[in-house]
């Protein structure tokens, strides 16, 4: 798959890019065609010293979109407005929403738009024809950016173009550990914002760095990559 990562030199989308590109083709977007170079090349080379193999590179976040197949809006929930304005051409892209919009207090809570979540409120933001996602929101930056450990998580992944979620769930699981889980219709996807708070409060509270989730059952199930 071809995989364009809006704001993909942030902390998360660095980590994406590393991750997805030993399996996929990565492009890290960037409102700063050389920012997404010398990240591209720095992800490059962590993963060389390494001896992975990766197709990455850097570009413009527009070009990510024109060159890409599944469109991944690794920037905070506040700039998704504004960037979406600027951009083309994502009719009948799948695109995949890891925002979680928060507020940091004592505590960190869940502050969603009026539209009840920001996958809700991306869905009126994007062309009809965009196929939305929401996925990756509780798997922490520094654990996506830690080459040496598998990602054991599940992944709930909410969208109301159910062939969309399934090409999404098989992104995710495409990732040795990660376990993918139908997360039910973009209404849903509050339920599923409202968990990255909640891990985020744990860590702080409890002293614990990149909190994530497995779910399980005595079915089992999961990737083992
Ligand atoms: N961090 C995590 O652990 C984590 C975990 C799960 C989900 N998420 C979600 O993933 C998303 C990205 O989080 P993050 O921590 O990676 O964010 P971040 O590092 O703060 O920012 C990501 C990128 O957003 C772009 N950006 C910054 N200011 C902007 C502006 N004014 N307009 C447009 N783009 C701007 C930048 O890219 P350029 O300067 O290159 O354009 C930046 O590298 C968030 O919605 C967050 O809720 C994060």
């Amino acid at each position: 798959m071809k995989i364009g990562i809006i704001g993909g030199t942030g902390s998360i989308g660095e980590g994406m890019a590393m991750r997805f590109s030993q399996h996929h083709t990565v492009l890290i977007g960037s409102r700063d065609v050389q920012k997404a170079g010398e990240c591209a090349t720095e992800c490059t080379r962590k993963l060389a010293d390494r001896k992975i193999p990766c197709e990455l590179s850097g570009c413009l976040n527009q070009e990510a979109i024109d060159r890409s197949e599944i469109i991944i809006l690794a920037i905070p929930y506040a700039y998704v407005a504004p960037t979406l304005k600027d951009l083309r051409g994502l009719e009948g892209n799948i695109v995949v929403s890891p925002v979680n919009p928060m507020v940091k207090a004592d505590y960190v809570y869940y502050a969603p738009p009026p539209e009840g979540s920001a996958g809700l409120a991306i869905r009126k933001l994007l062309p009809p024809a965009a196929r939305l996602c929401v996925a990756f929101n509780t798997i922490a930056a520094g654990r996506w950016r830690d080459l040496e450990s598998p990602l054991e998580y599940s992944v709930p992944v909410c969208s109301d173009d159910e062939e969309a979620k399934q090409q999404v769930m098989r992104l995710a699981e495409s990732i040795p550990g990660i376990e993918a889980l139908d997360g039910g219709p973009l209404r849903a996807s509050s339920m599923v914002e409202t968990l990255t708070p909640l891990l985020i409060t744990l860590g702080m509270r409890n002293n614990r760095k990149d909190m994530g989730m497995r779910f399980i059952s005595p079915q089992g199930g999961g990737n083992k990559g």
